[in-house]
Order: structure tokens, then C-alpha cells, then sequence
């Protein structure tokens, strides 16, 4: 049997995904989720994906903040590592409602590595975001760039990265890779998991798959007067199963080597993309057209953000293999066989 990796957030969008090449790469997956913005049903769909080694994944409604039960998890199981990608999103409601932000993503993070160390597990990777380079003075982004929050939730991912490194120099036996992710997009090649965000969406590609299923009658384009090739952003958007991989290669990295301390990693393709690209792209892998409406800027929003993926490459071993037309086309696949997301009639 192979090592068991507690994931946290494993019901969720990245989460689920990644628990699926887990067990595909040996490893035994205990998710935690409190499924506040998830749903079971994807690591049922994961555990089905994974046919014999779903067997593997095991399931546990648990909030992160509730430390006595996260206590009982690993007093009953030998936990190796921890993937941690629990923790709130959005950038708006976290502008809102920031001490739930802070509660939640902060205390819930000070909680799991309190136990961990309490039991003696000392290895994590840890879901940070290119939200860490602000507006990056700079592209692209390296992992030495300049770090700044331009919101609450921001700020929750800068104070947890502070905190594992606050962790490793107290502690020489904690190991802890940071991930940075810039956009990721994309769904699973069976449209069988994919990314079902709760209410309106606030992020590009959702939202245009839900116009695409007329869920939603036009995308905003936020900004048409930036300095780029088409006066719109330009993100690094970055294949879910992609980004997925790149976690099992941080996670060999933490049970290879000896004492790591607290490395960070951007996980991205290294490629810009505009949001006219992003839109032309989906509607080619569609065969729908987009109905759009040109907008002002989103406040906050960064011109240009786009990500230098040499450490990853050299460190992790890893590389991004899609481009934006896998993106669109597994985007658009998961968005027709569940046009409601995990709510949408079985259509099998
Ligand atoms: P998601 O919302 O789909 O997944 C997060 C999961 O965590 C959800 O299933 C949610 O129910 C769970 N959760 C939240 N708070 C919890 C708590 N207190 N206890 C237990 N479970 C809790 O989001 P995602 O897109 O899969 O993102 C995963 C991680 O990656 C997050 O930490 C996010 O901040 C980070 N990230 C995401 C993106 C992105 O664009 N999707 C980019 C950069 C970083
Ligand atoms: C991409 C581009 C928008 C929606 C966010 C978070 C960041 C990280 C990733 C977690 C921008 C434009 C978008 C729409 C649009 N998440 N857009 N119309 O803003 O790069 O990053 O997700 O860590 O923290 O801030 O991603 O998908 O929202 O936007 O024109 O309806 O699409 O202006 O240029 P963003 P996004």
C-alpha cells in the first residue's frame, strides 16, 4: 500500500482533481472538506475515474477549524503528507467579509499544522496564487518578484506562506513547498469533474461556459483599454490536470529529499493569453458564439500577469503539457455533460 496524503479541499475544484492522480500514482488519499463550496459527488466521480485505485480515496466532512475532529483524523491514520488546498476564493466577497476570510483560511491553517506537528507530520504543499505579485511591476512573475496583497484574500495566502516559513526556521524537520498557481482552467478530459463555483461566477472561464449554456446571456469584458496586443488582460492560464501533476511532483520532492524547508514554486505555462484570445478560443472549441459586452476595468484587476516556470522546471522536474485549446475543449466537455455542474441531471 502507498503512503496516505491527507488532501484538504479535496471535494473541490483543483482538490478533486489532484486526489484522482494521487491514487493513479500509488498513493492513498484522505479528503477533508467541509463541502461549503463543493460537492461530494466529485470524489465520487474521482474514486469512479481512478477504477480500481478509487478503492483508495476516503471521504470525511470535516472543517478545518474544527480541530478536535481533525485531532481523531490523525490520531486513526498514519498521514505521510498534506496537500492543503482548503480555504474561501473570492476575491469580492473577501473585500466584504474579511474576518470570515481571515477565520476561515488563517485559523483553519493554523489548526491543520498545529496537529500536524501535534502527530508528528511535518510535510505539506500548500495551495498559494499568483494574487501574491499584485499587479507585478514586472512580467514574468519568478518566485523572487516583489509580493503584494491587493485584498483580504490575498493577504490570507501572504500570511499562510509567512507562517510555513515562520514554521521552518523554528522547526528544521517541516518541509514545505509553496505552489503558486496562476489560472487555472480546464476540467478533467471525461467531463466527468470539473469546476462548479457557487452563484455567479467570478472568474473568466466559468463564466464562459455558462453563457455558452445560456445560463448567462453575455460575458463583461473588464477592460478593452489596457497596453496589451488587444487592450484586454492577459492571464497564464494553466490546465487543471496540469497543475494537478505538478502537486504529485512537489509531493515526491517533499518525500525524496532530506530537509527541505520552505521552497516556493510558480505553477503556470510561462504563456500570456488575452481575454479576446481566451474568448475566440472557447468559441472555436465550442462552436458557440459569445456574446460579449465591453466594459470598464474590474477594480483590482492587474494588466499583465504571466509566470517564469524555470524553478519548477528544474527543481520539480515538472512542465506544463496543454495549451489553451485542451483548455477550452475540456472546459467546454465538462460544461455540456453538466450544464448545472454537480447538480445537473444524470445524463448517462
Ligand atoms: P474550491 O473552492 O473548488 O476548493 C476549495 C475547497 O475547500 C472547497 O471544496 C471547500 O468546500 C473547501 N473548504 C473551504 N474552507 C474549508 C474549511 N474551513 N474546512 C474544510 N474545507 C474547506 O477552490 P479551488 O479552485 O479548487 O482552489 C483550491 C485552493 O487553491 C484554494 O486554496 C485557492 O485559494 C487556491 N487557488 C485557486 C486558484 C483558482 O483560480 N482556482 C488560483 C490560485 C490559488
Ligand atoms: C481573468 C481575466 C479579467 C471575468 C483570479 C484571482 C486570483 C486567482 C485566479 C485564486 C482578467 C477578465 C474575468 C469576467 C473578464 N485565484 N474577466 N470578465 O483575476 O486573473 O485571478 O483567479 O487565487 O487570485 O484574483 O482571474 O478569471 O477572474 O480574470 O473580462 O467576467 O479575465 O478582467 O483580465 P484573475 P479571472
Amino acid at each position: 500500500m502507498g503512503k496516505t496524503v491527507l488532501v484538504t479541499g479535496g471535494a473541490g475544484y483543483i482538490g478533486s482533481h489532484t486526489v484522482l492522480e494521487l491514487v493513479k500514482a500509488g498513493f492513498k488519499a484522505v479528503v477533508v472538506d467541509n463541502l461549503d463550496n463543493s460537492s461530494e459527488v466529485a470524489v465520487k466521480r474521482a474514486a469512479e475515474l481512478a477504477g480500481d485505485s478509487g478503492k483508495n480515496i476516503d471521504f470525511h466532512k470535516i472543517d478545518l477549524r474544527d480541530k478536535e475532529a481533525l485531532d481523531k483524523l490523525f490520531a486513526s491514520t498514519a498521514i505521510e503528507a498534506v496537500i492543503h488546498f482548503a480555504g474561501l476564493k473570492a476575491v469580492g466577497e473577501s473585500v466584504k467579509k474579511p474576518l470570515l476570510y481571515y477565520d476561515n483560511n488563517i485559523i483553519g491553517t493554523v489548526n491543520l499544522l498545529d496537529v500536524m506537528r501535534a502527530h508528528g507530520c511535518k510535510k505539506l504543499v500548500f495551495s498559494s496564487s499568483a494574487t501574491v505579485y499584485g499587479w507585478p511591476k514586472e512580467v514574468p512573475c519568478t518566485e523572487e518578484s516583489p509580493l503584494f496583497a491587493m485584498n483580504p484574500y490575498g493577504r490570507t495566502k501572504l500570511f499562510i506562506e509567512e507562517i510555513c516559513r515562520d514554521l521552518c526556521l523554528s522547526d528544521p524537520e517541516w518541509s514545505i513547498i509553496l505552489l503558486r498557481y496562476f489560472n487555472p482552467v480546464g476540467a478533467h478530459p471525461s467531463g466527468l469533474i470539473g469546476e462548479d463555483p457557487r452563484g455567479i461566477p467570478n472568474n473568466l472561464m466559468p463564466f464562459l461556459q455558462q453563457v455558452a449554456v445560456e445560463r448567462m446571456p453575455a460575458l463583461t469584458v473588464f477592460g478593452t483599454d489596457y497596453s496589451t496586443k488587444d487592450g484586454t488582460g492577459i492571464r497564464d492560464y494553466i490546465h487543471v490536470v496540469d497543475l494537478s501533476v505538478g502537486h504529485i511532483s512537489a509531493l515526491q520532492k517533499l518525500l525524496d529529499g532530506s530537509e527541505l524547508g520552505c521552497e516556493v514554486y510558480n505553477l503556470g505555462t510561462g504563456k500570456g493569453t488575452s481575454v479576446l484570445e481566451m474568448v475566440a478560443a472557447f468559441e472555436k472549441a465550442s462552436g458557440k458564439k459569445i456574446h460579449l459586452v465591453l466594459a470598464g476595468r474590474r477594480p483590482g484587476d492587474a494588466e499583465t500577469v504571466y509566470a517564469s516556470i524555470a524553478k519548477a522546471e528544474k527543481e520539480l522536474n515538472w512542465r506544463a503539457q496543454f495549451g489553451i485549446e485542451e483548455m477550452c475543449r475540456d472546459s467546454w466537455n465538462w460544461a455540456c455533460k453538466n450544464p448545472w455542474g454537480y447538480e445537473s441531471p444524470d445524463q448517462s
